[in-house]
Protein backbone atom coordinates (compact mmCIF):
# COMPACT_ATOMS: atom_id res chain seq x y z
CA UNK A 1 0.00 0.00 0.00
CA UNK A 2 1.46 3.06 -0.53
CA UNK A 3 2.16 6.02 1.49
CA UNK A 4 -0.14 8.93 1.80
CA UNK A 5 1.14 12.57 0.58
CA UNK A 6 -0.55 14.48 3.44
CA UNK A 7 -0.63 13.38 7.70
CA UNK A 8 -2.04 14.71 10.51
CA UNK A 9 0.65 16.38 13.16
CA UNK A 10 0.21 18.93 15.94
CA UNK A 11 2.69 22.31 15.77
CA UNK A 12 2.77 25.52 17.42
CA UNK A 13 0.68 27.78 16.12
CA UNK A 14 2.59 30.82 17.97
CA UNK A 15 4.56 30.65 21.53
CA UNK A 16 2.28 30.51 24.52
CA UNK A 17 0.32 28.35 26.49
CA UNK A 18 -0.77 24.92 25.95
CA UNK A 19 -4.03 26.40 24.20
CA UNK A 20 -1.49 27.14 21.15
CA UNK A 21 -0.45 23.29 20.52
CA UNK A 22 -2.92 23.07 17.38
CA UNK A 23 -3.92 19.91 15.16
CA UNK A 24 -2.70 20.61 11.33
CA UNK A 25 -2.10 18.87 8.04
CA UNK A 26 1.36 18.27 7.15
CA UNK A 27 3.03 16.70 4.09
CA UNK A 28 4.68 13.31 5.02
CA UNK A 29 8.02 13.80 4.90
CA UNK A 30 10.52 12.42 2.21
CA UNK A 31 13.30 10.65 4.18
CA UNK A 32 16.94 11.35 3.11
CA UNK A 33 19.91 8.76 1.78
CA UNK A 34 20.91 7.91 4.88
CA UNK A 35 17.16 8.18 7.15
CA UNK A 36 14.29 6.26 7.34
CA UNK A 37 10.87 7.23 7.40
CA UNK A 38 8.49 6.19 10.74
CA UNK A 39 5.10 5.50 10.82
CA UNK A 40 4.54 7.03 14.20
CA UNK A 41 2.28 4.98 16.70
CA UNK A 42 3.23 6.73 20.02
CA UNK A 43 5.52 10.07 21.20
CA UNK A 44 7.37 10.86 24.26
CA UNK A 45 6.37 14.69 25.60
CA UNK A 46 9.31 16.03 27.68
CA UNK A 47 10.07 19.32 29.10
CA UNK A 48 12.04 20.48 26.49
CA UNK A 49 8.95 20.55 24.11
CA UNK A 50 7.18 23.12 26.74
CA UNK A 51 10.84 25.25 26.67
CA UNK A 52 10.09 24.99 22.82
CA UNK A 53 6.61 25.64 22.95
CA UNK A 54 7.06 29.57 25.03
CA UNK A 55 9.31 30.32 22.42
CA UNK A 56 12.49 29.45 24.65
CA UNK A 57 14.11 26.75 22.84
CA UNK A 58 14.51 26.98 19.06
CA UNK A 59 14.66 23.82 16.86
CA UNK A 60 18.31 23.49 15.87
CA UNK A 61 18.78 24.79 11.79
CA UNK A 62 17.32 22.51 9.24
CA UNK A 63 14.92 20.53 11.79
CA UNK A 64 11.27 20.36 11.58
CA UNK A 65 9.28 23.32 13.30
CA UNK A 66 6.60 20.63 14.67
CA UNK A 67 7.39 19.72 18.46
CA UNK A 68 8.60 15.82 19.20
CA UNK A 69 11.90 14.69 20.31
CA UNK A 70 10.81 10.93 20.87
CA UNK A 71 9.09 8.18 18.73
CA UNK A 72 8.44 5.00 18.75
CA UNK A 73 6.60 2.76 15.52
CA UNK A 74 7.43 0.92 12.52
CA UNK A 75 9.59 1.76 9.62
CA UNK A 76 7.77 2.59 6.05
CA UNK A 77 10.75 3.82 3.72
CA UNK A 78 14.04 3.29 4.14
CA UNK A 79 16.45 5.94 2.29
CA UNK A 80 19.23 4.43 -0.25
CA UNK A 81 22.40 4.34 1.94
CA UNK A 82 20.69 3.08 5.25
CA UNK A 83 22.00 -0.46 6.12
CA UNK A 84 20.98 -2.31 9.27
CA UNK A 85 16.87 -1.62 9.12
CA UNK A 86 14.33 -2.20 6.69
CA UNK A 87 10.37 -1.91 6.03
CA UNK A 88 8.66 -3.30 8.49
CA UNK A 89 11.20 -3.37 11.54
CA UNK A 90 9.71 -1.46 14.74
CA UNK A 91 12.11 1.02 16.34
CA UNK A 92 11.85 3.69 18.44
CA UNK A 93 14.11 7.03 17.66
CA UNK A 94 15.60 9.99 19.21
CA UNK A 95 14.39 12.91 17.00
CA UNK A 96 16.11 16.62 17.23
CA UNK A 97 11.79 17.38 16.55
CA UNK A 98 9.39 16.31 14.41
CA UNK A 99 7.76 13.80 16.62
CA UNK A 100 4.06 14.76 16.92
CA UNK A 101 2.90 13.72 13.64
CA UNK A 102 2.05 10.59 11.97
CA UNK A 103 4.85 10.19 10.31
CA UNK A 104 8.36 11.47 11.56
CA UNK A 105 12.56 10.96 8.88
CA UNK A 106 14.60 9.86 11.22
CA UNK A 107 18.62 9.43 10.74
CA UNK A 108 19.19 5.54 10.84
CA UNK A 109 22.13 6.17 13.74
CA UNK A 110 19.43 7.31 15.89
CA UNK A 111 16.81 4.53 15.60
CA UNK A 112 16.89 1.41 17.69
CA UNK A 113 15.32 -1.46 18.09
CA UNK A 114 12.01 -1.41 20.85
CA UNK A 115 13.77 -3.48 23.48
CA UNK A 116 12.35 -6.63 25.27
CA UNK A 117 9.21 -6.82 25.49
CA UNK A 118 7.62 -3.10 25.49
CA UNK A 119 4.83 -1.67 24.47
CA UNK A 120 4.86 0.56 21.22
CA UNK A 121 4.39 3.46 23.58
CA UNK A 122 6.71 2.42 26.27
CA UNK A 123 9.61 2.57 23.93
CA UNK A 124 8.58 6.03 22.87
CA UNK A 125 9.49 7.02 26.24
CA UNK A 126 12.91 5.47 26.11
CA UNK A 127 15.11 7.66 24.05
CA UNK A 128 15.20 11.24 24.91
CA UNK A 129 15.74 10.08 28.74
CA UNK A 130 18.20 7.40 27.98
CA UNK A 131 20.17 9.38 25.71
CA UNK A 132 20.39 12.08 28.23
CA UNK A 133 21.38 9.87 30.74
CA UNK A 134 23.76 7.87 29.26
CA UNK A 135 25.74 10.67 28.19
CA UNK A 136 25.70 12.77 30.76
CA UNK A 137 25.78 9.95 33.78
CA UNK A 138 27.80 7.47 32.77
CA UNK A 139 30.32 9.57 29.74
CA UNK A 140 30.12 12.99 31.25
CA UNK A 141 29.57 11.77 35.15
CA UNK A 142 31.50 8.50 34.32
CA UNK A 143 29.23 6.74 37.76
CA UNK A 144 30.93 3.57 38.81
CA UNK A 145 29.16 0.65 40.26
CA UNK A 146 29.72 0.90 44.01
CA UNK A 147 29.40 4.60 43.92
CA UNK A 148 26.91 7.12 44.81
CA UNK A 149 24.64 9.20 42.27
CA UNK A 150 22.39 12.04 43.64
CA UNK A 151 19.24 12.71 41.16
CA UNK A 152 17.80 15.88 41.38
CA UNK A 153 13.85 16.06 39.98
CA UNK A 154 13.86 12.02 40.77
CA UNK A 155 10.56 11.67 39.63
CA UNK A 156 10.49 13.28 36.29
CA UNK A 157 11.06 11.26 33.04
CA UNK A 158 14.97 12.08 33.43
CA UNK A 159 14.64 10.99 36.95
CA UNK A 160 12.77 7.97 36.65
CA UNK A 161 15.15 6.95 33.84
CA UNK A 162 18.38 8.05 36.12
CA UNK A 163 17.34 6.18 39.45
CA UNK A 164 16.91 2.40 37.32
CA UNK A 165 19.87 2.86 35.12
CA UNK A 166 22.15 3.66 37.73
CA UNK A 167 20.75 1.51 39.96
CA UNK A 168 20.99 -1.53 37.26
CA UNK A 169 24.79 -0.62 36.96
CA UNK A 170 25.26 -1.17 40.64
CA UNK A 171 25.55 2.76 42.45
CA UNK A 172 23.81 3.66 44.99
CA UNK A 173 21.03 6.62 44.45
CA UNK A 174 19.37 9.18 46.48
CA UNK A 175 17.00 11.18 44.66
CA UNK A 176 15.08 14.49 45.95
CA UNK A 177 11.28 15.38 44.51
CA UNK A 178 8.79 17.69 45.61
CA UNK A 179 5.75 15.36 47.71
CA UNK A 180 5.23 12.41 49.66
CA UNK A 181 4.51 10.34 46.55
CA UNK A 182 6.94 11.28 44.49
CA UNK A 183 9.75 10.37 47.26
CA UNK A 184 7.86 6.84 47.54
CA UNK A 185 7.68 6.37 43.23
CA UNK A 186 11.59 7.20 43.61
CA UNK A 187 12.19 4.54 46.38
CA UNK A 188 9.88 2.15 44.30
CA UNK A 189 11.92 2.42 41.46
CA UNK A 190 15.18 1.48 43.41
CA UNK A 191 16.01 4.46 44.91
CA UNK A 192 17.80 4.03 48.10
CA UNK A 193 16.77 7.20 49.91
CA UNK A 194 14.22 9.59 48.34
CA UNK A 195 14.10 13.05 49.85
CA UNK A 196 11.52 15.26 50.10
CA UNK A 197 12.90 18.67 49.44
CA UNK A 198 10.04 20.54 50.68
CA UNK A 199 10.17 18.96 54.19
CA UNK A 200 13.88 18.02 54.27
CA UNK A 201 17.31 20.01 53.23
CA UNK A 202 19.08 17.53 51.08
CA UNK A 203 22.29 18.80 51.86
CA UNK A 204 21.99 17.22 55.39
CA UNK A 205 20.36 14.20 54.84
CA UNK A 206 23.05 13.49 52.09
CA UNK A 207 25.75 14.11 54.58
CA UNK A 208 23.91 12.59 57.46
CA UNK A 209 23.83 9.14 55.16
CA UNK A 210 26.97 9.04 54.07
CA UNK A 211 28.26 9.68 57.42
CA UNK A 212 29.61 12.96 56.02
CA UNK A 213 31.68 11.34 52.69
CA UNK A 214 29.24 12.64 50.06
CA UNK A 215 28.19 11.29 46.57
CA UNK A 216 30.38 11.22 43.66
CA UNK A 217 28.23 12.21 40.90
CA UNK A 218 25.20 14.43 40.96
CA UNK A 219 22.45 15.01 37.84
CA UNK A 220 20.91 18.35 38.36
CA UNK A 221 18.56 19.94 36.36
CA UNK A 222 17.03 22.72 39.13
CA UNK A 223 20.15 24.80 39.16
CA UNK A 224 19.65 27.80 41.07
CA UNK A 225 20.85 27.47 44.44
CA UNK A 226 21.11 23.72 44.34
CA UNK A 227 24.54 24.08 42.48
CA UNK A 228 26.68 25.43 45.71
CA UNK A 229 24.11 22.93 48.02
CA UNK A 230 25.36 20.30 45.75
CA UNK A 231 28.48 20.78 45.78
CA UNK A 232 29.41 21.09 49.32
CA UNK A 233 27.75 16.90 49.31
CA UNK A 234 29.95 15.79 46.26
CA UNK A 235 32.75 13.71 47.90
CA UNK A 236 36.48 14.26 46.54
CA UNK A 237 37.03 13.91 42.79
CA UNK A 238 33.43 14.32 42.25
CA UNK A 239 31.29 15.13 39.56
CA UNK A 240 28.58 17.73 38.84
CA UNK A 241 26.83 17.41 35.71
CA UNK A 242 24.02 19.56 34.93
CA UNK A 243 20.73 18.95 32.14
CA UNK A 244 18.73 21.92 32.72
CA UNK A 245 18.40 24.97 34.92
CA UNK A 246 14.17 24.89 36.05
CA UNK A 247 15.61 27.49 38.75
CA UNK A 248 17.89 29.50 37.06
CA UNK A 249 21.62 29.39 35.74
CA UNK A 250 23.09 32.17 37.51
CA UNK A 251 24.55 31.82 41.19
CA UNK A 252 27.30 32.99 43.30
CA UNK A 253 29.74 30.10 43.78
CA UNK A 254 32.66 29.36 46.18
CA UNK A 255 34.98 27.99 43.81
CA UNK A 256 37.24 26.76 46.36
CA UNK A 257 35.98 23.20 46.90
CA UNK A 258 36.18 22.51 43.60
CA UNK A 259 39.70 23.09 43.69
CA UNK A 260 40.36 21.45 47.18
CA UNK A 261 37.95 18.49 46.34
CA UNK A 262 39.33 18.27 42.41
CA UNK A 263 35.76 18.38 41.45
CA UNK A 264 35.01 18.18 37.76
CA UNK A 265 32.26 20.49 37.20
CA UNK A 266 30.41 19.68 33.46
CA UNK A 267 27.05 19.52 31.89
CA UNK A 268 25.31 18.95 27.98
CA UNK A 269 22.84 19.34 25.84
CA UNK A 270 21.30 16.65 23.55
CA UNK A 271 19.54 18.13 20.89
CA UNK A 272 22.53 20.14 18.50
CA UNK A 273 24.79 17.21 18.75
CA UNK A 274 25.41 15.50 15.93
CA UNK A 275 24.03 12.84 14.18
CA UNK A 276 27.28 10.63 14.66
CA UNK A 277 27.20 11.58 18.50
CA UNK A 278 23.81 10.49 19.04
CA UNK A 279 24.92 7.20 16.74
CA UNK A 280 27.76 6.52 19.16
CA UNK A 281 25.24 6.71 22.22
CA UNK A 282 22.37 4.65 20.78
CA UNK A 283 25.09 2.35 20.00
CA UNK A 284 26.26 2.21 23.92
CA UNK A 285 23.23 1.87 24.87
CA UNK A 286 22.21 -1.46 22.86
CA UNK A 287 25.03 -2.99 23.92
CA UNK A 288 25.33 -1.83 27.52
CA UNK A 289 21.22 -0.91 28.30
CA UNK A 290 19.13 -2.72 25.98
CA UNK A 291 20.07 -6.17 28.07
CA UNK A 292 18.95 -5.01 31.42
CA UNK A 293 15.87 -3.76 29.26
CA UNK A 294 15.42 -6.95 28.01
CA UNK A 295 15.69 -8.48 31.34
CA UNK A 296 13.27 -6.06 33.20
CA UNK A 297 15.41 -4.61 35.16
CA UNK A 298 14.44 -0.88 33.61
CA UNK A 299 11.15 -0.40 32.51
CA UNK A 300 9.86 3.69 31.57
CA UNK A 301 7.43 4.57 33.70
CA UNK A 302 4.07 5.78 32.41
CA UNK A 303 1.79 8.63 34.08
CA UNK A 304 -0.42 9.57 31.26
CA UNK A 305 -1.18 8.79 27.62
CA UNK A 306 -2.87 11.08 25.34
CA UNK A 307 -4.41 11.27 21.66
CA UNK A 308 -2.23 12.95 19.97
CA UNK A 309 -5.00 15.67 19.05
CA UNK A 310 -5.04 16.24 22.82
CA UNK A 311 -1.43 17.27 22.94
CA UNK A 312 -2.55 20.95 24.55
CA UNK A 313 -3.65 18.79 27.68
CA UNK A 314 -0.87 16.81 27.79
CA UNK A 315 1.87 19.76 28.07
CA UNK A 316 -0.94 21.57 30.97
CA UNK A 317 0.09 18.31 32.89
CA UNK A 318 3.46 18.03 32.48
CA UNK A 319 3.53 21.82 33.53
CA UNK A 320 1.67 21.19 36.71
CA UNK A 321 4.68 18.94 37.39
CA UNK A 322 2.03 16.95 38.96
CA UNK A 323 3.27 13.83 36.62
CA UNK A 324 5.47 10.84 37.97
CA UNK A 325 7.15 9.56 34.69
CA UNK A 326 6.72 10.38 31.68
CA UNK A 327 3.95 11.67 29.29
CA UNK A 328 2.90 9.85 25.92
CA UNK A 329 1.31 10.66 22.88
CA UNK A 330 -1.26 7.81 21.25
CA UNK A 331 -0.38 8.88 17.73
CA UNK A 332 -1.89 5.07 16.11
CA UNK A 333 -3.46 2.42 17.66
CA UNK A 334 -1.99 -0.75 17.25
CA UNK A 335 -1.54 -4.29 19.40
CA UNK A 336 1.72 -3.26 21.52
N1 LIG B 1 20.39 18.68 28.72
C1 LIG B 1 19.69 17.81 28.03
O1 LIG B 1 20.17 17.21 27.07
C2 LIG B 1 18.26 17.52 28.44
C3 LIG B 1 17.52 16.53 27.76
C4 LIG B 1 16.23 16.26 28.18
C5 LIG B 1 15.68 16.97 29.26
N2 LIG B 1 16.43 17.95 29.87
C6 LIG B 1 15.88 18.71 31.00
O2 LIG B 1 15.71 17.83 32.08
C7 LIG B 1 14.61 18.28 32.87
C8 LIG B 1 13.66 17.11 33.08
O3 LIG B 1 13.01 16.82 31.86
P1 LIG B 1 11.74 15.88 31.89
O4 LIG B 1 11.19 15.82 30.51
O5 LIG B 1 12.09 14.63 32.60
O6 LIG B 1 10.77 16.81 32.79
P2 LIG B 1 9.57 16.52 33.74
O7 LIG B 1 9.18 15.09 33.73
O8 LIG B 1 8.55 17.54 33.42
O9 LIG B 1 10.13 16.82 35.22
C9 LIG B 1 10.54 18.05 35.70
C10 LIG B 1 10.46 17.97 37.24
O10 LIG B 1 11.36 18.91 37.78
C11 LIG B 1 10.92 19.26 39.08
N3 LIG B 1 11.18 20.69 39.28
C12 LIG B 1 12.06 21.21 40.14
N4 LIG B 1 12.08 22.54 40.09
C13 LIG B 1 11.19 22.90 39.16
C14 LIG B 1 10.76 24.14 38.64
N5 LIG B 1 11.25 25.31 39.09
N6 LIG B 1 9.83 24.13 37.65
C15 LIG B 1 9.32 22.97 37.19
N7 LIG B 1 9.70 21.77 37.66
C16 LIG B 1 10.62 21.73 38.64
C17 LIG B 1 9.44 18.90 39.18
O11 LIG B 1 9.29 17.90 40.16
P3 LIG B 1 9.18 18.27 41.73
O12 LIG B 1 7.74 18.25 42.09
O13 LIG B 1 9.94 17.19 42.40
O14 LIG B 1 9.79 19.63 41.94
C18 LIG B 1 9.11 18.34 37.79
O15 LIG B 1 8.27 17.22 37.85
C19 LIG B 1 13.97 19.43 32.12
O16 LIG B 1 14.37 20.63 32.70
C20 LIG B 1 14.51 19.30 30.72
O17 LIG B 1 14.57 20.52 30.05
C21 LIG B 1 17.69 18.22 29.49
Amino acid sequence: MGLPDVMNAVEISSPGGPEVLKPTRRPVPKPGPEEVLIEVAAAGVNRPDVLQRLGRYEPPPGTSDLPGLEVAGRIVAVGAQVSGFREGDRVCALLAGGGYAEYVAAPAPQCLPIPGDLSVEEAACVPETFFTVWTNVFDRGRLQAGETLLVHGGSSGIGTTAIQMAKAFGAKVFATAGSAEKCKACEDLGADRAIDYKQEDFVAVVRKETDGRGVDVVLDMVGGDYIPRSLEILATEGRHVSIAFLQGSKVTLNFFPVMTKRLTLTGSTLRPRSVAQKGAIAASLREKVWPLVAEGRIRPVIHARFPLAEASEAHALMESSAHIGKIVLVVRNEAA
